[in-house]
């Protein structure tokens, strides 16, 4: 009774089992008193409404004993109650109730006998009425053709006779008792079956990922509950497909983006050791050389390190009210040396009435920064970045516009998950495919967004929306 089937077939017939028998009982009972006895008391009657008339048809009989043994014989044969002749003062006249046989002639005392000769009227005792005699009893006046009672026709019906009935209605309810159960235990059965394959499904499913198999998705089957379960093991089975998916890239990123700065400085070390120490001015430009790669891999650890803050909780905001348009054109001071430096066109658009924002300034620079990066990273020399800002309804947005290599429509969406790197992008510097993500989860923090619009070939831009109304007791 431990699994499941069991306690459902349990429950279907636990209620059978204690309901059915009582509802058996009550119905029995009912029966056998309101119906079955009620209907052979008026069976009883119409007997005797029958053999009475029949005797009022032969008057003679009740003058003469040998004819009226001869009728009781006759008719008394196809009653199933016992049958007797009375007449009107009492007088036995025949009888086939062996228990009376002895007394023909008498004049017995048949209790309501004077009665029904006075009334003429029919007497019945139905069972259970007179208490001792436990049989049912109908007394009939006879009328003979000069209009007065010639005699009396009794019928009893002792319970016995009755009671032999009642064995067959009884089994009749034992067996639809017995029915009941088995169909019980066999819905119970098949609901149980229904409901405990979905489940082993499941468990099966869940082993075998505990087990390193491939994941797959299982169908949502069963009744609500089970489907519901289903449902999470598939968004549990979804989330580790993306996590193993970012693990795989966060290694092949990470071989790729600590092989190529640890291939430059074991050369530029190889060629120091090799003499090249001797010539001052080859030495400066290696050690320079060494010293960029350095900075590359820091910035690198800088994204990780990032990362790493997120996996152990959730963002902390230092938010502190910022005059968003000289802070902005502040931060976009040092990024114009970078985009220069690469030679492209830099242009910035900010005007100087934007609203105060109450933001973690670090936090948004490092987005900022990180779209900023891209898109100087991500465009040729000779082309152009702009960085432009407004205020939208509730929001401020800040705008970054290449004429870079551009994002298919494809790829819009999957930039931002964590280690993703355009097929592109490969053969552009450095990248981890963390800083748009990383980027995202910032400004989501502050409850703004980050939208991307490009053209592949044409370029991209990237909006970054931080509201100005801010419900401050979110952090
Ligand atoms: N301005 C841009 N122009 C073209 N592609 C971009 C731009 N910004 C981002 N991308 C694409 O999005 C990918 C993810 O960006 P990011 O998360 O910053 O990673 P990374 O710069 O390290 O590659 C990049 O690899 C690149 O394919
Ligand atoms: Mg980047």
């Amino acid at each position: 009774m431990r699994s499941l089937r069991g306690r459902l077939i349990l429950s279907h017939v636990i209620p059978l089992i204690i309901v059915i028998p009582l509802v058996g009982v009550a119905l029995t009972y009912l029966l056998e008193t309101q119906v079955l006895l009620a209907s052979s008391s008026n069976e009883l009657e119409l007997q005797a409404a029958l053999v009475a008339a029949a005797a009022a048809q032969n008057p003679q009989i009740w003058y003469n004993p040998v004819q009226a043994a001869a009728f009781v014989l006759q008719v008394g044969g196809r009653l199933s109650a016992r049958l007797m002749m009375l007449s009107a003062d009492g007088q036995l006249l025949a009888t086939n109730d062996p228990a009376y046989r002895d007394q023909l002639g008498e004049v017995l005392d048949v209790p309501g006998l004077q009665e029904t000769v006075l009334t003429r009227q029919t007497l019945r005792v139905d069972y259970g009425e007179r208490p001792g005699t436990g049989a049912a009893e109908v007394l009939m006046p006879v009328i003979g053709p000069t209009f007065d009672v010639i005699g009396v026709i009794r019928l009893t019906d002792p319970l016995s006779s009755v009671y032999a009935r009642f064995p067959r209605t009884r089994t009749l309810i034992l067996w639809v008792l017995a029915g009941g159960m088995l169909i019980g235990v066999l819905v119970g059965w098949v609901l149980a079956v229904d409901l405990a394959r979905p489940l082993r499904r499941a468990t099966r499913a869940v082993s075998q990922m505990a087990e390193g198999h491939p994941l797959s998705a299982l169908p949502e089957q069963g009744p609500n509950e089970v489907r519901m379960l289903l449902r999470a093991f598939n968004a549990l089975t979804e989330q580790r497909r993306d996590l193993e998916k970012s693990r795989q890239r966060l290694l092949a990123n990470l071989v790729h983006e600590l092989g190529r700065p640890l291939g430059a400085l074991l050369s530029a070390t190889q060629a120091l050791v090799g003499g090249a120490a001797q010539d001052v001015a080859l030495r400066t430009e290696l050690l320079e050389g060494m010293e960029g790669q350095i900075k590359l891999m820091r910035r690198l650890l800088d994204d990780l390190t990032q990362l790493y803050d997120q996996a152990l909780g959730p963002l902390e905001l230092a938010r502190k009210p910022v005059a968003i348009s000289l802070w902005l054109i502040q931060e976009l001071a040092t990024w114009r040396e970078a985009a220069q430096d690469k030679g492209l066109h830099w242009q910035t658009d900010i005007p100087d009435d934007l609203p105060e924002l109450h933001i973690d300034a670090d936090r948004i620079r490092q987005a900022l920064g990180n779209i900023i990066s891209n898109a100087i990273k991500y465009t040729l020399p000779g082309g152009e970045v702009t960085v432009s800002a407004g205020t939208g309804a509730k929001d401020v947005w800040i705008r970054v516009r290449d004429t870079g290599i551009g994002i298919p429509p494809e790829e819009q969406v999957r930039i931002f998950e964590p280690f993703y790197r355009g097929p592109s992008s490969r053969r552009f510097p450095q990248g981890m495919g963390l800083g748009l993500s990383i980027a995202r989860d910032l400004v989501a923090a502050h409850g703004g967004r980050i939208e991307v619009e490009s053209t592949p070939g044409v370029g991209s831009t990237f909006t970054l929306w931080l509201p100005v109304m801010l419900d401050y007791s979110q952090n």
